[in-house]
């Protein structure tokens, strides 16, 4: 049995400090937890389904961090703009993991506000804080916004890959050619101890819609393109045959 979820790096255009939370919870099999071994590193750490048959996702998109508690919070009432900042959305993200203890924590793009944010390099390490911190492997994919400051798309999930767990690639290493940055996809194998433990029950697949449309007769967002279509059909068509 093979699900398969599909997270887009979304399109999202809402100049606000504005979270989403979206929690899933697929019950398919019975299961095991995170196989936690110090020795591998973050990108071979085994996702798989825990013992009372949840893999649980917290979804986390538009953060739009910049500077962290010089960055006042937008479309809050009036009386609750003083003392509201960046660190009030890392608050948030940190009682949210506390309360619902996920597997992954999936972050769906617009994790930085670039106009505001001085520096990526440091809205990007506060912005993912609350998730290293947790120790919960997480993965982040890029919305319209996270170019926008000092680095470049590739170079915003250049520097996601190597932050501590962090199951995020820039891109698949098999693809030859694929458009945009942060393409891959995460296996999430079956309960320890059943005979589907080395199978990936649920695979996950990212991929980057992209930022704005190239195309000047097409006005608007991105997309994503045919390369990343192909990839996903054949990756998708591979895991099948496992
Ligand atoms: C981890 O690596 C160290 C050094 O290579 C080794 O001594 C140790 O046995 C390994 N631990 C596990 C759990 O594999
Ligand atoms: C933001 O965080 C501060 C410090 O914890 C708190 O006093 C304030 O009420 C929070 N603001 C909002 C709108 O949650
Ligand atoms: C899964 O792989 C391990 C290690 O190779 C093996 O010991 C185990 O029997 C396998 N489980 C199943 C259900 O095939």
């Amino acid at each position: 049995m093979t699900t398969s979820l599909t997270l887009l790096a979304s399109g999202y255009n809402l100049n606000t400090t504005f979270v989403v939370l979206l929690i899933v919870s697929l019950s398919l099999l019975p299961t095991g937890a995170l196989a936690a071994d110090p020795n591998k590193t973050h990108q071979q750490k085994k996702l798989r389904f825990g013992s009372n048959g949840v893999f649980k996702i917290l979804q986390v998109a538009d953060m739009h961090f910049a500077d962290g508690k010089s960055s006042p919070c937008l479309d809050v009432l009036p009386n609750q703009v003083k003392g509201c900042s960046d660190l009030n959305t890392s608050a948030f993200i940190h009682r949210m993991i506390l309360a619902e203890k996920p597997n992954l924590i999936v972050f769906t793009g617009d994790n930085i506000f670039g106009f505001d944010a001085t520096d990526a390099v440091k809205s990007l390490n506060a912005a993912f804080a609350p998730a290293i911190a947790s120790n919960i492997p997480w993965t982040a994919i890029l919305g319209n916004h996270d170019q926008e400051s000092t680095l470049s798309r590739e170079g915003v999930m250049k520097h996601i890959v190597g932050l501590k767990n962090t199951l995020s690639q820039v891109n698949p290493p098999e693809a030859k050619f694929i458009d945009g940055f942060g393409n891959y996809n995460v296996e999430v194998g079956g309960v320890k101890g059943s005979s589907f433990e080395n199978k990936s029950v649920l695979n996950l697949y990212f991929l980057d819609s992209g930022d704005y449309s190239t195309v000047p007769s097409i006005p608007g967002y991105g997309w994503i393109k045919a390369s990343q279509q192909f990839w996903f059909e054949r990756t998708s068509s591979k895991l099948k045959l496992m």
